[in-house]
């Protein structure tokens, strides 16, 4: 008996190579051809055939379309694609269930093999049912990969080309488009499509399909778009679009919809419209990260702004003060020299006339002056350091610490001293700045130590946690209460009488304010008659 075959191409030159290659195979057959989807449709309708054979596509009309319509029409009747490149397309590489076996033309003679082989096949996917919902187990595995690239999406553009990709890959739709509520009307933002639509276009929300899917908050088939009246033919008519399918994103509250269209009448099976709600719903969920994403960075890039202007208008206040101060210590310098040149001009020229408690007085006159002017000489390196630019290079800390130590050692010789150094401590920064904190820390360090019988007296390195490196001072002199550690930096701020030891306390001040201009940290450990440690860091970048 003949084998009765339906042959789905429309290049007559591949029909006849079939029916040759068949003949010259020995295989008895009658083959019908058709070379478009409706000729196709209709002769499953009519005939009884024995093996279907498909071209992997014909234009309008994909290889999943013509599986669809013969399992719904001749279930059990093996479906056999003939695909014209070695490469298969997006539908064959996952293999749809109920396709009995697939070949490319150029391995025509083994056709008829193929042929026999799949009608000895027990009739492995006869049921409908079963291959809808392989089909959908397959789609869904295809969803959870657009879901896991729709996550990774950090703007709207990526997320709408997902999703067109996806809505033509999850059904094999001709066509998709990403539509957006713009108040009371849709925005067809994006489209995926085998011919154009109505991109960049807009369209009141109650005329046309996607507003209807967004106010009504469902999904909606449309099988014939030209037998519905909630769709406005004359926009379509320019289109390919036969059957549609419009899935509202975010059902609670839509905030736009997602579009699939045929060229052929296709009735959209539960499964599918299932699908594209999924897609919607997970569109939803991807914009919605998307805002929160970006509202994120807004507000990180706005706060980043607002600390970076109030950092300047700091440091602008800083400086500010810095010169006014400058510029006020500078001037106090004049009237001073003045007080003084007339207080030793008032005693030249009345020593005689004054008597002993007058000359007293102006010789306090005298010490205030003297006082007051290294007051004024203080508070103008104070803004010196913090006003002057800081020039790079590598400085020798160990080099300038010894120098410092010698010339100590030589305005006390009578003072037993023991000093360790360490060497080659080299950081980049400004020689002249970095020279004033070793000289006061040392400073500090020989003259706390003065009450010892012998002084002990260490510039060393360690690495604290992170690798930074820690440079120190230590010595074993009268020390100072921890707690008060934080107030020996503050200008003019002593812990000790002039008694104890003289001084005017501006030397840690200066110190810190040049660490802290290298972008380093200057601190201080102590306990009372244990001496006392004072560390710092110059970070290898500053500005
Ligand atoms: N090595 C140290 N041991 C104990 N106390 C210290 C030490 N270094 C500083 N101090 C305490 O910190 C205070 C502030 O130190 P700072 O160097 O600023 O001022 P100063 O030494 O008193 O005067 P000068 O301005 O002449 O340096 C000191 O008065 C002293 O009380
Ligand atoms: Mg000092």
């Amino acid at each position: 008996m003949k084998l009765k075959i339906l042959h789905l191409e429309d290049n007559a030159d591949d029909v006849e190579l079939v029916r040759h290659s068949l003949g010259r195979q020995g295989l008895e057959c009658d083959i019908h051809a058709v070379s478009t989807g409706p000729d196709y449709v209709s002769a499953l309708e009519r005939k009884q055939f024995d093996v279907i054979l498909s071209d992997s596509g014909l234009p309008g009309y994909d290889g999943r379309a013509a599986l669809a319509a013969a399992h719904e029409r001749c279930p059990g009747v093996p479906f056999i694609v003939l695909s014209g490149s070695a490469q298969p397309s997006p539908i064959e590489k996952v293999s749809p269930p109920g396709v009995a076996a697939r070949l490319a033309k150029s391995e025509m003679k083994q056709l008829g093999a193929v042929i026999q082989h799949a009608l000895q096949k027990p009739a492995l996917h006869s049921d409908t049912d079963e291959i809808r919902s392989a089909e959908h187990t397959l789609g869904m595995k295809h969803l959870v990969s657009v879901v896991q690239r729709l996550s990774l999406a950090r703007n709207l553009e990526t997320v709408m080309a997902i999703v067109r990709r996806a809505v033509r890959d999850l059904t094999g739709a001709d066509g998709a488009t990403f539509v957006l509520r713009e108040g009371e009307h849709c925005y067809y933002a994006d489209e995926d499509a085998i011919g154009p639509l109505w991109k960049g276009r807009r369209f009141p929300l109650s005329a046309c399909i996607s507003g209807w899917a967004m106010l009504h908050r469902q999904a909606v088939a449309i099988d014939d778009i030209y037998a519905d009246e909630r769709i406005p033919h004359d926009a379509y008519r320019t289109t390919f679009v036969k059957s549609l399918v419009m899935t509202p994103i975010r059902s609670a509250a839509p905030i736009g919809a997602v579009g699939a269209y045929w060229a052929q009448n296709h009735h959209a099976s539960p499964e599918e419209i299932e699908l594209l709600q999924a897609l919607a719903d997970s569109t939803s969920i991807a914009i919605e990260a998307v805002d929160l994403f970006t509202n994120l960075e807004r507000r990180v890039t706005e706060r980043t702004e607002e600390l970076d202007r109030n950092a300047a208008q700091l440091e602008m206040a800083n400086r500010e003060l810095e010169a006014f101060s400058y510029s006020v210590a500078h001037d106090l310098r004049s009237p001073l020299i003045a007080i003084d040149g007339f207080r030793s001009l008032l005693l030249e020229s009345c020593a005689q006339t004054f008597d002993e408690e007058s000359r007293e007085y102006l010789a306090r006159i005298g010490t205030s002056v003297t006082r007051m002017h290294r007051l004024i000489e203080d508070l103008l390196s104070l803004s010196k350091v913090s006003l002057c630019p800081i020039n790079r290079a590598p400085v020798d800390l160990s080099s300038i610490a010894r120098e410092i130590m010698w010339n100590l050692r030589e305005r006390t010789p009578e003072r037993l001293m023991e000093f360790v150094i360490a060497d080659d401590l080299v950081v980049e920064g400004d020689p002249d700045l970095l020279r004033i904190v070793m000289e006061n820390l040392l400073a500090n360090a020989w003259k706390y130590t003065s009450r010892r019988k012998s002084a002990q007296i260490e510039f060393g390195v360690s690495t604290l946690p992170g690798g930074k490196r820690r440079f120190f001072v230590q010595d074993n002199g009268a020390g100072f209460d921890s707690r008060f550690a934080e107030k020996l930096f503050r200008p003019f701020s002593r812990l000790h009488t002039q008694a104890e030891f003289p001084g005017t306390g501006i030397g840690l001040a200066l110190s810190q304010r040049v660490v802290n201009r290298h972008g380093g940290k200057l601190w201080a450990e102590s306990k009372v008659d244990c001496g006392a440690t004072f560390s710092f860091t110059v970070p290898a970048q500053f500005k």
